[in-house]
């Protein structure tokens, strides 16, 4: 049994799906179900008595340590956060809250539960942390890609509070030997992604015929990485890695805003044309977003060399698939911007409560 958090949410949810169908080890999947979590993403699940769903916060120290208790997890893989950075700016406190005290509550429940364990169970146990290169900062266009011996330096309120955790999950290592593992990882990018976020929500104006809004001049660099790349990098870490260590995971994409844009277009020119035109004359400039960073770059070096890694996709073929998607799943799409799946959580979930369920 492992127990994830944030299984709701886009990487959590790829993560899990992913995770049942290629092996029969069961997960307790812990989320509270804000907005970015969805479990009409896991619809595919119903009836399948290996997954445990439990809707809960993971700053609720005595629900967490039930759970822990109670389904004796081999290994915690943390994904749940506040996750956009535009939200962030607005309102850093969530963020606060989840990504640093959330984390630390985890931790807390963690280190008890792990001393807990008989000698070996322990040596088996371990805490995986999924985070950001966020916390690396901004580079220039000749800087070196971000290593995991990059200083932090991060920007946003997001990166702040996912630079705090990722500090917490390596002090409780140090200081208490919880053996922990962390995974710093680009811009990801695939299925079931919040159309908050750059390539659904690009997508999804283009589809609905609305300006398609490129922040400041467009050249700002992202690293991009096909989510179920992500994915199979946690598990090569869960597996392999060497408790204590961190590993970053980037595609080697590097792109500027609008050479996306420019693709997500293109693509969409070819697989469902516009009534007119091309979805390239939706662009429209807009302000920047305040302090954003301009460039974000992988090397990937380590994870590769020693737990021999790869990604499967390149950015044409995961990008083509993500559209695919996009375009299959429309019911998806809209049942998160109207709130239906919300509807569709009540009705199959109905006896789900903060706890045990
Ligand atoms: P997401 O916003 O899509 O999902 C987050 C999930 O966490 C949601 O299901 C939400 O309900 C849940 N959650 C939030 N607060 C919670 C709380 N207090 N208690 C329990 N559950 C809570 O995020 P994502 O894009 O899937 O990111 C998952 C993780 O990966 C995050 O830690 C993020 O920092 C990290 N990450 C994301 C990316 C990316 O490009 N999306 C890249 C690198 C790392
Ligand atoms: O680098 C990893 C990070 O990638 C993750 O830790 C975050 O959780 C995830 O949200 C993502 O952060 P970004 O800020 O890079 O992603 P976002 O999709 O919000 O934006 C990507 C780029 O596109 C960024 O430079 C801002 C720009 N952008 C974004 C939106 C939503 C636009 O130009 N227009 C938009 O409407």
């Amino acid at each position: 049994m492992i127990l994830v958090t944030g299984g709701a949410g886009f990487i959590g949810a790829n993560f899990v799906l992913e995770w049942l169908r290629s092996t029969s080890e069961p997960v307790v999947n812990v989320d509270k179900l804000t907005y970015a979590g969805n479990l009409g993403s896991l619809r595919s699940l119903q009836g399948d008595d290996r997954h445990k769903f439990v809707q809960a916060d993971i700053c609720d120290r005595q629900v967490v340590d039930d759970l822990l208790a109670t389904f004796q997890p081999r290994a915690v893989l943390h994904f749940a956060a506040e996750s956009h950075v535009d939200r962030s700016i607005h309102g850093p406190a969530e963020f606060v809250q989840t990504n640093v005290v959330g984390t630390f509550t985890l931790l807390e429940a963690a280190k008890a539960y792990f001393v807990s364990l008989p000698a070996e169970r322990r040596e088996a146990f371990r805490f995986l942390h999924v985070s950001t290169d966020e916390v690396y900062g901004s580079l220039g266009p000749a800087d070196p890609a971000f290593t995991e011996t990059t200083p932090y330096a991060p920007n946003s309120p997001y990166s702040a509070s996912k630079a705090g955790s990722d500090h917490l999950v390596r002090a409780y290592f140090h200081t208490y030997g919880l053996p922990v593992l962390t995974t710093n990882c680009s811009n990801n990018y695939g299925p079931l992604q919040f159309p908050e976020k750059l390539i659904p929500l690009m997508i999804d104006n283009a589809l609905s015929g609305k300006p398609l809004p490129v922040y400041g001049d467009g050249q700002n660099i992202r690293d991009w990485l096909y989510v179920a790349d992500h994915c199979s990098a946690i598990r090569e870490v869960l597996a392999n890695g060497a408790a204590g260590e961190t590993y970053n995971v980037g595609g080697c994409n590097e792109k500027s805003n609008l050479e996306v844009v420019h693709t997500l277009c293109d693509l969409l020119d070819e697989l469902k044309p516009a009534p007119k035109g091309s979805y390239r004359e939706l662009i429209q400039f807009v302000t920047d977003r305040p302090g954003h960073d301009r460039r974000y770059a992988i090397d990937a070096g380590k994870i590769m060399g020693s737990l021999g890694w790869r990604p499967m996709e390149t950015f044409e073929t995961g990008l083509r698939k993500t559209v695919e998607w996009y375009l299959a799943n429309q019911d998806w799409v809209n049942g998160v911007k109207s709130g239906d799946y919300r509807k569709w959580v009540e009705l199959n979930y109905a006896d789900r409560s903060a706890g045990v369920a």
